[in-house]
């Protein structure tokens, strides 16, 4: 079994998602969030699940509340990170330390960053979707591992297009860590290709 960390900035519903995967090959060993009153934190304790909360204001610095991070991670001693949710950008030594993914609610590379279901209604794109890839240096920018198309409805809003991307990230993104703990997942510069099971 693999050891995995969760980093969650909000509900935590793609925590919950890979909490309650039958098959994920892992288990969840830490849930870190960057604020007290991230909901996946009481998803986590339901499911008696260490937490830690590492917040920005809690340091003096943006250096020292990345080093508090990676701390903060390395006590789980992971074998595969994943940021659920999670609304802030890591130093680029946490990518380097850990092998880590990342879900983003729409086909990067379009609409990357915050707001990502806004920026695609805002520019009145017909279809967005999902996207899981590995964390590289940049933001939202790492090589794909999964995604998959959501139609824009015409009567969406933010919360109607959301909760349809979301739903399709709870399919897709405890498949994506599945794929990572069986080492099934061969990287190769930009280019991911799945290796037979
Ligand atoms: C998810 O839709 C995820 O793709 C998005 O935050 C949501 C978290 O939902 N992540 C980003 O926008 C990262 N740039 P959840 O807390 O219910 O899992």
């Amino acid at each position: 079994m693999k050891r995995i960390a969760v980093l969650v900035s909000g509900g935590g519903t793609n925590l919950q998602a890979l909490l309650d995967a039958p098959d994920l090959g892992g288990r969840v060993e830490l849930v870190v969030a960057d604020r007290a009153g991230a909901g996946g934190l009481d998803r986590a304790r339901a499911g008696g699940i260490a937490t830690a909360v590492v917040a920005p204001a809690d340091h003096p610095d943006r250096a020292a509340w990345d080093g508090a991070v990676l701390a903060a991670v390395a006590a789980a001693d992971p074998d595969l990170v994943v940021l659920a949710g999670f609304m802030r950008v890591l130093g680029p030594a946490f990518p380097r330390r850990f092998p880590t993914l990342n879900v983003h609610p729409s086909l990067l590379p379009a609409f990357p960053g915050a707001g990502a279901v806004e920026q695609a209604l805002a520019w009145g794109v017909k279809v967005t979707g999902c996207t899981v890839h590995l964390v590289d240096e940049q933001v939202d920018h790492g090589p794909v591992v999964a995604q998959e198309a959501v139609p824009v409805l015409p009567d969406d809003t933010a919360a109607t297009l959301h909760a349809r991307i979301r739903a399709v990230e709870h399919r897709l993104l405890p498949r994506c860590v599945a794929l990572l703990c069986r080492d099934r997942v061969k990287v190769d510069g930009r280019h991911v290709t799945v290796l037979p099971a």
